[in-house]
């Protein structure tokens, strides 16, 4: 598979480098000083804390060059914009792997509709300089899969064609047929988990202050009932049913666990705040055409 990784991040990086270990045509578009650092030295990653680092030798480019199978997206949501309108003249389906609660329109309405698909990265980690740090894989995160669905659901060849792809990776990549719903859901759940850690200082402060994690509970509860479809997946709908004291007391502990910990719920960053806040005015814009 002919394929470009737009944005050189934690996911892009990730997704890049073990496409082109598994004998892909695999290119990585960065920008400013990453793309000096991975011209210089290529995708560098380990595994959490580990003082080995890989390095893999992945092409990078500075702009789309002719044509691809696949366009992976793998940005910030307040950066696809920018990015949209540099794939206008680059032939090729456009797979957008990140958060996005604004469902496929507004990206069709730029590149394309027939390019669209949209999917979710579950290859989590964060940046240390130029090396990408990526959480070791547990019995938890080996089950869930990164879902990857055309925007009307169905199944067809190109859909198949990818997780194929993506599969002789080593990603656990799945087709899901509800795949804007699912990234509604998430965005119900992660922007007020996330908003709320961002203004506590991290989860384990969250977690220590019992007011803030009902309030953001309650924005959750908000958000999910805004839905136009029932959650996806199904379990999300126990944020709503289940009693408001169980699940403030499950969400605490979860917040002082190592997934939490170590996830970007720490992640102070700019572009994490304006992400979040991208996120939100989805969310709101969603809310409000219903
Ligand atoms: N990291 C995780 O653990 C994780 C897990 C699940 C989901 N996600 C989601 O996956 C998406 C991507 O996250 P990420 O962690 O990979 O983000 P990231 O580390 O911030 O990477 C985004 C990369 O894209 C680059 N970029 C943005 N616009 C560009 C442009 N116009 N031209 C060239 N490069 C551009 C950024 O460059 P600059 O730095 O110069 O802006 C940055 O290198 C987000 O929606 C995130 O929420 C992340």
């Amino acid at each position: 598979m002919k394929l470009l990784v737009y944005g050189a991040g934690v996911t892009g990086s990730q997704l890049a480098a073990r496409m082109h270990e598994a004998g892909h045509d695999a290119s990585l578009l960065a920008r400013g000083e990453r793309l000096a650092a991975l011209r210089r030295h290529g995708v560098r990653f380990a595994e959490e804390d580990s003082p080995t680092v890989r390095q893999v030798p992945v092409p990078v480019v500075e702009h789309p060059a002719g044509g691809y199978d696949l366009v992976a997206v793998c940005v910030r949501t307040h950066q696809v914009d920018a990015v949209l309108e540099s794939l206008v003249g680059v032939e090729g389906d456009v797979l957008f792997l990140l958060n996005w609660a604004a469902g496929p329109q507004p990206l069709g309405a730029v590149i394309g509709h027939e390019r669209v698909l949209l999917g979710f990265p579950t290859d989590g980690g964060t940046m240390d300089d130029d090396v990408v740090r990526y959480r070791a894989a547990n019995f938890l995160t080996r089950r869930v899969a990164m879902p990857i669905g055309e925007p009307d659901g169905r199944t067809t060849p190109r859909l198949e064609r990818i997780v194929r792809a993506l599969r002789t990776a080593g990603i656990n990549a799945k087709a899901e047929p509800r795949m804007d719903a699912w990234l509604r859901t998430h965005a119900a759940f992660s922007e007020p988990l996330g908003q709320a850690a961002h203004a506590a200082g991290g989860p384990v402060a969250l977690a220590d202050d019992r007011d803030a994690v009902r309030s953001m509970l309650r924005l959750m509860r908000q958000n999910l009932a805004a839905l136009a479809t029932p959650p996806v997946p199904r379990g999300f709908a126990a944020l709503r049913t289940l009693p408001e004291g169980l699940l403030v007391a499950l969400l605490r502990r979860f917040l002082r666990s190592p997934t939490a910990v170590q996830s970007g719920l720490s992640d102070t960053s700019p572009a994490t705040a304006a992400e979040l806040q991208r996120l939100a005015e989805q969310i709101r814009a969603g809310t409000r055409t219903r």
